[in-house]
C-alpha cells in the first residue's frame, strides 16, 4: 500500500511579531492579521498537503509565484482537526518563490486566536499522495474520482476506441467548490483510468459543465479531428468558453478569445453536436432560471446564432433547468426516428431534488417542437425514477450509432452530506438509450445497461427456476466476496398475487424492499430502512416508477455496489437508481407475494469481476 510521506512535523520556529509559530519542515507561516496569513513553502517537494475540516467555511488561497498572482482557489482549512488532506501540486514552480496568501472566513478576535487554528501546524510538504481506497462505501465497479468531490459527468467523448469521461471536480475537498474538469478514460466503459485534470479555472471563472465534439472537418481551424470543448466560465456571471485539444482530449488549450457567448441572464452547460441533416453545428444552452433551453447554430463552433428557445411553461418547471442534450433516436421495432431533448432540473424531481426529464418531438435544426398527448398537452416524462440520477447526458461520437449516457449518482439535496469522506459521488453505470412506443401511443425512453456491463459478471452464485412464491419469503444468499457486490437477474410472474416484493437485507435488520404491483403497473423502491439514512431528512424515501405495461410478467437486472442499487427493467421500460448505506453489506435476497401465489420464473445471481477495488 502506498503511504503518504508527510515531511516530519519537526517544529520550525518562526518569530512573527511576538508570536511563536510552529509548522512543518519547509513551511513558514506569517500571520498578517486576524484573517490573513502568508504560507511560504519551499519548492523542492511535489505537493503541499492542505488539512481539510469539512464543517468550517472555505478559506481563500491566492497562489503567488515569484510575487505574481497565479491562481485563486478555496479550501476548508482545518480549524480544530484535519478530517483529511488534499494535495496541491507545486512541481511546475521549481526554483521559484511560492507563497499562499490565505484569507480565512472565520472571524477571530486576535492574531493569537487566529494562530491557534490547527491548519498552520498541519500544512506540510510531500512528494507523494495516497489515493488508495480507505472507505467502505466507495463503489467497486462504478466510476468515482480518486479523491475529492465530483458532480456532473460532462464533455463525454468517444475517440479512437477510448471513452473519455470528464466531470465536474473539486480537487481540494469533498464538497462542491473550485469547479475543474476532471478526466477519466476507458476502453470498455467499466474499468476507468484516472488522468490529470483537463481544464482548470482561469480569470473568467471556474469551469462548469459543457460538452466536447470531434471537429473532423476542421471547421474551427484547430486542425482535423481536434477535440473542441465548450464549457461555462462561472465567475461573477456565467458565460460560455472554448478550449481545444490536439492530443485526443488529454490536455486542452483555452481559447484566447473567450468568452464566445455572453447573455444578460444565467445560462450554462453548453451541449453541442454536428447536425448531419443541416450540415452545421447545433448548441443547446440551459437558460437556467427561465426554464428554457436556448438553441443555437454555428458553422465553425466559435460564432453562434441564437435560433429559438424551447420549454417555457412545459414539463416540470421548478428549480433550475440545467445540463441539456438533444439527439435523434430510433424507435424500437420500427424505422422511425424521433428527437429527444434531455433537461435536467433541480429541484423539482418527482421525489424531491434533482432529476432528469425529457421531451420527445421533432427538430428542424433551429427549433424543437415537443409531441403532445391526446389532450394536446406536453407530458412530463422522467428518465430514471430513483432519487440518485442527475446531470445525465450522452457520449458524443459513440460508435455504431449508439446513444450511450451516464449520470451523476447523487442528488443535490444531500450529495455533500453522504457518509463518505475521501471522495464524494459516483457515476451511474453507463446506459444505452432508444425509444419505444407505450400502450398510450406516446414515445418513451428505453434505458438498458450498456452491453459492456455483461463483462462484469463473474461466477453465478445462485441459479433457481420455477419456484412458487407466497407470503412466506423464499430466501437466497447473496455473494459474500467483495462486500456482496453483485448483479441479480430475475424474472417474475405475479400470477394472482397483488404484489411481489424482492428484499435485500442484512443481519442488522437493514433492508431495501422492491415491490412490483401489476394491478397498478408500478414498481416501488423503499430505502427507508436501508442502513445509514439520518444524514439528511431527504434521504429516507419510497420512490415509484410506472412500469408502462399492463403485464404480470416482470424481468429485472439489479446491480448492487457498495453504496448503490440500480434496478433496470430488462426491456428498458423503467429504471431506478438509488444510493444506500448499509452498515454491513446485504447478505440475503428474499422474494414474497401478497394475496395469492406468484412464480419466480428464474433467478441468477452473479458476483462481480473488478479491478477497481
Ligand atoms: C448541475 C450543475 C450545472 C453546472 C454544474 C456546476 O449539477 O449545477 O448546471 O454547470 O452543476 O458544478
Amino acid at each position: 500500500m502506498k503511504t503518504i510521506r508527510q515531511i516530519t512535523m519537526a517544529a520550525l520556529l518562526t518569530v512573527a511579531g511576538n508570536q511563536i509559530i510552529s509548522a512543518a519542515d519547509g513551511v513558514v507561516i506569517n500571520h498578517l492579521g486576524t484573517s490573513n496569513t502568508l504560507v511560504r513553502v519551499s519548492n523542492d517537494a511535489r505537493y503541499v498537503l492542505f488539512p481539510v475540516e469539512e464543517s468550517v467555511d472555505d478559506a481563500t488561497l491566492r497562489l503567488l509565484v515569484d510575487g505574481k498572482a497565479e491562481r485563486t482557489f478555496y479550501v476548508r482549512l482545518a480549524r480544530n482537526k484535519a478530517d483529511y488532506y488534499v494535495p496541491f501540486d507545486i512541481s511546475a514552480y521549481k526554483d521559484k518563490n511560492i507563497i499562499f496568501d490565505v484569507v480565512t472566513a472565520q472571524s477571530r478576535s486576535s492574531v493569537r486566536e487566529a494562530s491557534d487554528d490547527a491548519c498552520w501546524k498541519l500544512i506540510s510538504l510531500s512528494d507523494t499522495f495516497d489515493t488508495s481506497n480507505t472507505e467502505k462505501f466507495r463503489p467497486a465497479y462504478h466510476h468515482t474520482p480518486l479523491y475529492g468531490w465530483m458532480n456532473d459527468p460532462n464533455g463525454m467523448l468517444y475517440k479512437d476506441g477510448t471513452w473519455h469521461l470528464y466531470y465536474q471536480y473539486n480537487p481540494y475537498g469533498s464538497k462542491w467548490q473550485n469547479m475543474t474538469w476532471g478526466h477519466s478514460s476507458s476502453t470498455d466503459l467499466i474499468n476507468w483510468t484516472h488522468h490529470e485534470t483537463a481544464i482548470e479555472p482561469d480569470g473568467l471563472g471556474s469551469v462548469f459543465s459543457g460538452s466536447c465534439v470531434v471537429d473532423s472537418a476542421n471547421t474551427a481551424g484547430f486542425g482535423e479531428n481536434a477535440v473542441i470543448a465548450l464549457y461555462t466560465s462561472a465567475g461573477l456571471n456565467q458565460m460560455q468558453s472554448m478550449a481545444h485539444s490536439t492530443d485526443n482530449g488529454e490536455t486542452f488549450s483555452i481559447y484566447p478569445g473567450n468568452p464566445i457567448i455572453t447573455l444578460e441572464s444565467e445560462a450554462r452547460d453548453p451541449n453541442m453536436f454536428w447536425n448531419r441533416e443541416t450540415n452545421e453545428w447545433n448548441l443547446l444552452l440551459a437558460h437556467a432560471l427561465d426554464h428554457e433551453m436556448l438553441i443555437f447554430t454555428s458553422p465553425d463552433l466559435k460564432e453562434w446564432t441564437l435560433q429559438s428557445a424551447f420549454g417555457k411553461g412545459l414539463g416540470a418547471q421548478d428549480g433550475v433547468w440545467e445540463c441539456p442534450d438533444l439527439m435523434q433516436l430510433p424507435v424500437d421495432g420500427s424505422d422511425e426516428q424521433k428527437w429527444v431533448l434531455i433537461c435536467n432540473l433541480n429541484p423539482g424531481g418527482p421525489f424531491g431534488g434533482s432529476a432528469t426529464q425529457y421531451f420527445v418531438g421533432d427538430f428542424d435544426g433551429k427549433k424543437f417542437t415537443a409531441d403532445t398527448d391526446s389532450e394536446g398537452n406536453v407530458p412530463t416524462k422522467w428518465m430514471d425514477y430513483g432519487k440518485d440520477h442527475y446531470a445525465t447526458v450522452s457520449w458524443c461520437n459513440a460508435p455504431d450509432n449508439r446513444h450511450t449516457v451516464i449520470g451523476w449518482m447523487s442528488n443535490w439535496q444531500y450529495a455533500a452530506e453522504v457518509p463518505t469522506r475521501q471522495f464524494r459521488s459516483a457515476n451511474t453505470l453507463p446506459r444505452d438509450i432508444s425509444l419505444f412506443k407505450g400502450d398510450d401511443g406516446q414515445y418513451y425512453l428505453s434505458t438498458v445497461p450498456s452491453p459492456e456491463t455483461m463483462a462484469l459478471r463473474d461466477r453465478m452464485t445462485v441459479s433457481a427456476k420455477g419456484k412458487s412464491i407466497g407470503k412466506n419469503p423464499v430466501k437466497f444468499t447473496l455473494p459474500t466476496a467483495n462486500d456482496g457486490i453483485c448483479e441479480i437477474d430475475l424474472s417474475l410472474n405475479a400470477k394472482k398475487a397483488d404484489k411481489v416484493t424482492v428484499t435485500l437485507s442484512n443481519s442488522k435488520g437493514e433492508k431495501v424492499d422492491m415491490t412490483f404491483n401489476p394491478g397498478e403497473s408500478t414498481f416501488t423502491f423503499d430505502r427507508t430502512q436501508s442502513g445509514i439514512t439520518d444524514f439528511s431528512h431527504d434521504f429516507p424515501a419510497v420512490v415509484t416508477a410506472p412500469t408502462l405495461r399492463d403485464s404480470k410478467l416482470q424481468s429485472l437486472r439489479i446491480f448492487v455496489d457498495r453504496s448503490s442499487i440500480e434496478v433496470f427493467d430488462t426491456e428498458g421500460n423503467f429504471v431506478l437508481t438509488n444510493l444506500v448505506f448499509p452498515n454491513t453489506p446485504y447478505t440475503t435476497l428474499s422474494v414474497s407475494a401478497e394475496e395469492g401465489k406468484a412464480n419466480l420464473n428464474s433467478l441468477e445471481i452473479y458476483s462481480i469481476k473488478t479491478n477497481n477495488n
